[in-house]
């Protein structure tokens, strides 16, 4: 399946099966609203992060009200959501686009990611959901998906191992809705290709997995820490 386009079938899928999340309910989405769902979501789960999140956006909607929010209001708001560090460095990072883009999350990647708390994923995820850009948003999930149908053996928690997947997603990303791809593959991950257990006869790329067809999709990823 090397260079075959197979995102039809997931586009389809994830139209048919894609979650309803609070983050979600806007097209095009407002980066804002990206970036703290997907800090919230980096170490916490979806239906942790749901409550939370509505009520962050009931107290913060909008990055000037962010940006003048004091760090004791910001730290109460993200109360027993914990990894702290996740509050302080989004709040810092908001004063920094206040003060130096006049509020506005900037398009390009160089500047995205310079922002304190925002990574590879983050910046991607940012770009194509709101700005829809042809960036890959390769999470742990995404790994996953691409190291199984892919039949992939590096560790995917290897620098080589990274780079070879997120060269696939790259191959794979439509030129029409990106961050509707990125998001898809979030779904599949969290819904079908999970870790355990996987659920294949559900899956729309049952059909190219080369680990299901090896009969290997409980062997893969292989995630070795270094
Ligand atoms: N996990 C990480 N980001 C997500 C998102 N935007 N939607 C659902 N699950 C996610």
């Amino acid at each position: 399946i090397k260079k075959e386009h197979w995102s039809p079938l997931l586009l389809d899928w994830f139209a048919a099966h894609g979650r309803d999340l609070p983050w979600r309910d806007e097209s095009p989405r407002d980066p804002y609203k990206v970036w703290v769902s997907e800090i919230m979501l980096q170490q916490t789960k979806v239906e942790t992060v749901r409550p939370y999140y509505d009520g962050w956006m009931d107290h913060f909607p909008t990055i000037p009200a962010l940006a003048a929010a004091s760090q004791d209001e910001v730290l109460r708001q993200w109360q027993g959501l914990g990894y702290y560090s996740r509050a302080r460095n989004l709040h810092e990072a908001v004063q920094e686009v206040q003060v130096k883009y006049g509020g506005h999350v900037p398009e390009n990647k160089k500047d995205v990611q310079s922002l304190k708390g925002v990574g590879d994923y983050t910046a991607g995820a940012i770009l194509s959901l709101a700005y829809g850009q042809k960036e890959a948003a390769v999470d742990g999930n995404v790994l996953r998906i691409f190291a199984r149908l892919y039949d992939i053996e590096e560790n995917i928690l290897s620098t080589p191992g990274k780079k070879k997947i997120t060269a696939l997603v790259e191959e794979q990303l439509p030129d029409e809705a990106p961050g509707t791809f990125n998001e898809a593959l979030m779904d599949l991950g969290a819904m079908v290709c999970i870790p355990k257990h996987p659920r294949c006869p559900d899956c729309p790329l049952q059909g190219l997995c080369l680990a299901h067809r090896a009969g290997k999709e409980c062997d893969l990823p292989i995630r070795l820490v270094k």
